[in-house]
């Protein structure tokens, strides 16, 4: 194998709180807007709950174990809002804030640097209740509670991750009512990714004053966006998708202004007034990265029947041979990363990490007792390598981060499917490596060994922030 990276580069994996821990009502954890999404008949494929998940927050050293294992330099995790702050406001649980302490300095103590999310969609039901990201005063909460956490883990996370996708808590949670707390209503879904991005631009001021010698940044969905065809209605429509998933967050971040056509097209259906002045100067806080989920390719058609964009996502299926789909039957061919990563580099210098990439396959455990995942091993290699030509044609990619290290709990799709490097058995929590996980041990083993440090907390010290 001969995908040598730049020294420094992180090798790593991304989980997140909801979708692993489990133990729900243990420790003082209150409920979260997912626990009720749960519930919902229909919601959740099969009628599953992320209350036992992985069982990770009561293996949690067998599984920092399975990361160091690999050889991985680096491990993102998300904080859980609601074992910090049970009831979203009010008093505080210090066994939370002590279980990410302890999960920290264990992935320290295993040379794993730990990279914190500070949200990743598990917000407190009481918040829900009282309009959770739709109603303004969310943001204050938050704030709240980054000062909590940041009192506690600032000190030794030198890594920060604001919010986890403000496109998917606000778009698929509250206009494609697909995600919690599954609301179909386009005024509503605006609010709430409002009131994310500003969160986010809070959270990068209160980072600066609590913990200056850590890096931080937002991540961001990005998927790469196709006209089905050269016709006027479908250019058009392709593009309004990419500014509905794409250009509305970038640009918020980025520039500190929503796109004018965007702006205009939402304008004509909903009020924004949600918009207050300094909003978007606070946004595009000054960051020291840009951290770039990729999963999807889309192919896009007008369709003057659909409600919010006029806008419709042709089925992977419908032009992908059966052998080219993923067990999510989306487009995932690896170009569309490479087109993803020039493109963000296009439009800003900060450097870029993909905080997650993977994707689930039909897996087995096989009769020898291994999950020889052949497609997961070939999609790695794939965007790996996209990822390292795109090094090469001087992107600044810093680090990757596989989803995920575990199978886990997949939102709406439940435990149906299967993201990770590692199976789990749900009825034994048996963790067992896949082909890819043994795939991952060897690339990182095979880089040149300046890469790989005895003080991985170098790694990140070694990179001055790049701020525009
Ligand atoms: C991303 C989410 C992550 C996981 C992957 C498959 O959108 O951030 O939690 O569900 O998709």
């Amino acid at each position: 194998m001969s995908m040598h990276f730049p020294p420094g580069f992180h090798f790593g994996v991304a989980t997140s709180a909801y979708q692993i821990e489990g133990a729900a009502d243990e420790d003082g954890r209150g409920p979260s807007m997912w626990d009720t999404f749960c519930s919902v008949p229909g919601a959740v494929t099969h009628g599953d709950t992320g209350a036992i998940a992985c069982d990770h927050y009561h293996r949690t050293d067998e599984d920092m174990d399975l990361a160091a294992g690999l050889g991985l330099t680096a491990y993102r995790f998300s904080v859980g809002w609601p074992r910090i702050v049970p009831d979203g406001t009010g008093s505080v649980n210090q066994k939370g804030l002590d279980y990410y302490r302890r999960l920290v300095d264990g992935l320290r103590a295993r040379g794993v640097e730990p990279m914190a999310t500070l949200y990743h969609w598990d917000l407190p039901q009481p918040l829900q209740d009282a309009g959770g990201w739709v109603n303004r005063d969310t943001v204050a909460h938050f704030c709240d509670y980054v000062q909590l956490v940041l009192d506690s883990l600032g000190d030794v996370v030198p890594v920060w991750v604001t919010m986890n996708e403000p496109f998917c808590s606000g778009m698929i949670g509250h206009l494609q009512a697909r995600h919690a707390p599954g609301v179909a209503d386009l005024h509503s879904a605006l609010a709430a990714s409002h009131h994310l991005l500003l969160a986010h631009g809070l959270a990068m001021g209160m980072i600066r004053d609590r913990a200056p010698q850590a890096r931080a940044g937002i991540t961001h969905l990005l998927s790469d966006i196709h006209a089905a065809s050269d016709s006027g209605a479908d250019q058009a429509a392709a593009r309004r998708l990419d500014g509905y998933e794409n250009r509305w967050f970038l640009d918020a971040v980025l520039r500190g202004s929503y796109p004018a056509d965007m702006l205009d097209w939402y304008q004509r259906q909903v009020p924004l007034d949600f918009i207050r002045d300094g909003d978007m100067e606070i946004m595009a806080a000054p960051a020291d990265f840009m951290g770039v989920n990729y999963y999807e390719t889309k192919r896009v058609a007008g369709d003057p029947d659909e409600p919010f964009h006029q806008a419709r996502v042709i089925p992977a299926a419908h032009y992908l041979d059966a052998a080219e789909l993923t067990a999510n039957g989306i487009d995932a061919r690896p170009a569309g990363l490479g087109r993803i990563l020039r493109r963000v580099h296009e439009v800003t210098p900060l450097p870029l990490y993909i905080t997650e990439n993977g994707a689930a396959y039909h897996d087995y455990v096989d009769p020898e007792g291994g999950v020889d995942d052949v497609e997961r091993v070939a999609y790695l290699t794939a965007h790996f390598g996209e990822t390292l030509a795109a090094i090469r044609a001087g992107v600044d990619v810093r680090g990757y981060f596989v989803w995920s290290l575990l199978d886990n709990f997949e939102w709406a799709d439940g435990y149906s499917r299967r993201f990770g490097l590692v199976w789990v058995d749900f009825g034994t929590q048996a963790r067992i490596p896949k082909a890819s996980a043994r795939w991952y041990a060897q690339l990182i083993t095979d880089q040149p060994a300046q890469l790989i440090t005895d003080q991985p907390a170098q790694l990140f010290a070694d990179q001055p922030a790049q701020r525009p």
